[in-house]
Formats: C-alpha cells, structure tokens, sequence
C-alpha cells in the first residue's frame, strides 16, 4: 500500500493578474477612456463581428505613458517572479481595443515578444473574459470523460476579468476572447513586452567551450 501521494505540477504555465485599488481604477479608467474616446471619433464601420482597434503605437504617446508604466512595471513582477538576470523590459506595442456587442477576437498569439497583456477599463455584463488553450499538443491526444473539470483536465481555461485588472501571460500563449454578449462596448487595452537589450544581453551562448579563443 502507499504511504503517500504526491502531485508535482511541471513546467506550468504562469499568468498573471493584478488588480489595481477600486478607487484608483475609477478615476484611472475615466481617464484612459476619455483619450481613447478622443482617439476613435468617429469610429469607422464595422463588418459583424469586428471591433476597433487603435494603431499599436499608444505607448509613444504622452496621454498613455501612466498606462505604459503599469505594463512595464507587471512585466517586471512577472520577470521578477521568473527569476530573470535581465529585467529590463520595454512595451513594444499598445492598443486600444474595443468589442461591441458580437464583438470577439479568434485564438491568436504575440509573436516576437516575451510577454503579452491586458488591461480592462470595461467589462460590461460580466463580459469580461479571455480564454487560454493548452499549449501543450499532446495533452489532447486522451481526453477522456472527466466528472469534473480542473486546471488539470481541461485543454483551456477561461479567466474572468474586471475593470482595473491587468492579466499578463506569455507572448506565446494562445488566447481569444468570446463574443461580448452583452449590450455595451468592452474595453481593453493590449500591450506586448519585450527585453530591450536581448540580442546583446540573452542571444549569446550561455555556455564555453573546451578550446579557449582570447576575446
Ligand atoms: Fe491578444
């Protein structure tokens, strides 16, 4: 008989999610709201289904640079709690996002980056969720019938989210939004980080060869 059992998550998959005081994503939302407002009157039509979306260049421009501070500064929390030598991250892109009622974004990626972002300003309806799949192919190749569904039987997981809450994941990581049933507009912005210096700092060779060559 065995005296014990144990479970060791391996390789797991971090996301994280930070939630900023109730009353300081009030005030802070309006703000982001009333420039991203400014930025998309008039919106342009939509086909069904579509959404706005801003040119992914936000983080250049000064009515933005609060909301660039956040994402670097979680980015740095997540290369913190990675344990990384090099935290010097930098948002690469930024965009405002904006789903109508229908609205929703297919399973996606961010490529060239190391870590992806989001940050909700409105989630109208409790409409606000982003699913992430199993990165794992293989994973899927038994799913037999569960009784109840976990993180560890499951090939996605469904996040809830609410305004002043940023969730960030690695770039990688396959996601998509639902459709926003609700009957209002749900906001976000997205954000992609990236190392500033990693051709310099991570790209060379971790390792040192046998045959010695003066630099
Ligand atoms: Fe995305």
């Amino acid at each position: 008989m065995f005296e014990d059992l144990t479970v060791r998550d391996v390789f797991p998959t971090p996301i994280w999610t930070l939630d900023l005081k109730a009353d300081v994503a009030a005030d802070f939302n309006a703000r982001l709201l009333k420039e991203l407002n400014a930025l998309m009157t008039p919106r342009p039509p939509l086909a069904p289904g579509a959404n706005w979306q801003t040119d992914p260049i936000l983080h250049e421009k000064p009515e933005f640079a609060d909301l660039t501070k956040l994402a670097i500064s979680a980015g740095r929390a997540a290369a913190k709690f990675l344990k990384l030598k090099d935290q010097d991250l930098v948002v690469t892109g930024l965009w405002g996002n904006v789903n109508p009622p229908g609205g929703r974004n297919s399973p996606h990626t961010h490529p060239n980056n190391f870590l992806s972002g989001v940050y909700y300003v409105s989630t109208p309806g409790n409409e606000g969720r982003i699913v992430f799949d199993d990165p794992r192919a293989q994973a899927r190749v038994m799913m037999p019938p569960i009784h109840e569904f976990t993180a560890h039987n499951g090939n996605n997981i469904t996040f809830d989210v609410k305004p002043g809450r940023m969730v960030v994941f690695p770039a990688w990581l396959t996601h998509s939004v639902p459709v926003n049933a609700s009957g209002h507009d749900r906001i976000s912005f997205a954000f992609n980080l990236m190392f500033r210096d990693y051709v310099q700092n991570a790209s060379p060779a971790l390792w040192r060869g046998t045959v010695k060559i003066d630099a």
